[in-house]
């Protein structure tokens, strides 16, 4: 397979994904939107598998749909016109990854951007479904308004998470302006393993 450089948050968060999940395996997209992290999860579980996608916009659903059903992916994605601070209600099963992509829909409604409270509440959702070893993947964006208060609620959120039960990472570009996105890790500890 070619080498993708690493040009971005978008860029890294797939190549983590790439490196973690296998067929067979779960996943969630809280921010389904285009439709492009949604079909990587689903590409990388395979029909064995199954992905979950929230998106509050029928125009998201719509385009997540589309992209899934031209790729032959449809088949092993639940695609939920919900919010995904309610994540809970539709997803019992422990999942290997789940990813948020905040801010708005890239060509759509700029207004409508994900918020700091149901984001947050998301994430706790999120947290308590992950496998041993499950990640979740945040990219955050601050160039929009309200992007500022959220980071700010998300980065409190995982700096109050137990550093016994989860590695928690910041993956920033030094080289780029500040309000560059960058991408948030959230990964769930095995127990027994204290060491690396
Ligand atoms: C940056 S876009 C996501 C991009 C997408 N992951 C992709 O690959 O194209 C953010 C999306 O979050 C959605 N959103 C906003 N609030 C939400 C919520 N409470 N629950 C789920 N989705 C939400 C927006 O409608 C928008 O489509």
């Amino acid at each position: 397979m070619q080498e993708r450089e690493l040009r971005g948050a978008v860029a890294l968060c797939h190549y983590l994904l790439r490196q973690r999940l296998k067929a067979g395996d779960h996943a969630i997209d809280a921010t389904c939107g285009n439709g492009k992290d949604t079909l990587l999860l689903a590409q990388l579980v395979g029909p064995a598998g199954r992905v979950w996608a929230f998106d509050i916009q029928a125009e998201a659903i719509a385009r997540t749909s589309l992209l899934l059903a031209a790729a032959g992916c449809a088949t092993q994605v639940s695609i939920r016109a919900a919010g995904h601070e309610h994540l809970g209600e539709w997803v019992s099963e422990p999942v290997q990854a789940v990813v948020f992509n905040l801010g708005y829909l890239p060509g759509g409604a700029r207004q409508v951007t994900t918020l700091p409270d149901s984001t947050v509440a998301a994430l706790g959702q999120a947290a308590a479904l992950l496998a041993p070893g499950g990640t979740i993947l945040v990219a955050i964006y601050t160039g929009h308004g309200g992007g500022s208060e959220e980071e700010a609620a998300v980065l409190a959120w995982a700096a109050a998470l137990d550093p016994l039960a989860f590695h928690v990472w910041s993956l920033r570009q030094l080289n780029r302006p500040a309000a560059t996105p960058y991408l948030l890790m959230v990964e769930r500890g095995r127990p027994g393993r204290s060491k690396g």
